[in-house]
């Protein structure tokens, strides 16, 4: 599903975000990725999503090589990936459910299924009485969910989710978590960002990566 070997990536401005990570990430692992500020979480994630490429060494997802030259069948790659951005890259001025069904377009649904699907999905995020709200209108934990509902929605093959617990209150983080971990029954593999630490320790069944300054410091399949 995801391998990585000896993998760094140093952006234009020379700062060096990872450096020489190895990896292996299995169908249907759920995967927690900790770490400081600045410590290179969602640098990984992007080169999961093929939004950056590799300055060295070789990773491919779901079977595709991520390089410059396969940018083609890398953005059909990511039909089959669910993501959660840090900035929750809402579109304005369109309602919850709106925001939910563009995250399915392209992947073959009708636009009833697409409307169903998405209701389904915001429901699941405790939003069914938000669906017909504009996303600005919304608090900022209320935006993060519907963020997570658009990636569960699409049911993918695999979820990466940038701190999608970092606005919520705990009982609604714990709600997230359980969502989010839930898809492993699905097969579905989740890569999730926290600093959420205290919430994810007592975890079984999940890998947890700490990275320190672009490094791997410790992989612990718990
Ligand atoms: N587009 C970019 N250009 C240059 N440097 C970048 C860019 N994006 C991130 N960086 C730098 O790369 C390093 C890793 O950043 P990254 O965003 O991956 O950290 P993070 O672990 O996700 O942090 P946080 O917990 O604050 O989200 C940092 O030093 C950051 O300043
Ligand atoms: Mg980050």
């Amino acid at each position: 599903m995801i391998l990585a070997k000896d993998v760094s990536l140093t952006y234009i401005d020379g700062t060096k975000a990872l450096n020489n990570i190895s990896l292996s990430i299995g169908m249907g692992e759920l995967v927690y990725i900790t770490g400081p500020s600045g410590s290179g979480k969602t640098s990984l994630l992007k080169l999961l999503m093929g939004v950056e490429y590799p300055t060295s060494g070789l990773i491919s997802v779901l079977g595709q090589e991520i390089r410059r030259e396969q940018s083609r069948n890398i953005r059909k790659m990511r039909k089959a990936v669910g993501p959660v951005f840090q900035d929750f890259r809402l579109i304005k001025g369109r309602t919850a459910l709106d925001n939910v069904m563009m995250g399915l377009r392209f992947l073959g649904f009708s636009h009833k299924e697409m409307k169903e699907e998405a209701v389904k999905a915001l429901t699941e995020v405790g939003l069914e009485h938000k669906i017909t709200s504009p996303v600005e209108n919304l608090s900022w934990g209320e935006a993060q969910r519907v963020a997570i509902a658009r990636a569960v929605a699409r049911k993918p093959a695999l979820i990466l989710a940038d701190e999608p617990t970092g606005n919520l209150d705990s009982s609604n983080a714990i709600n997230i978590l359980n969502l989010l971990t839930s898809l492993k029954k699905e097969n579905t593999t989740v890569i999730i960002t926290t600093h959420a630490t205290h919430l994810i320790e007592s975890q079984k069944n999940a890998v947890f990566i700490k990275l320190k300054d672009g490094d791997i410091l410790d992989v612990i399949r718990g």
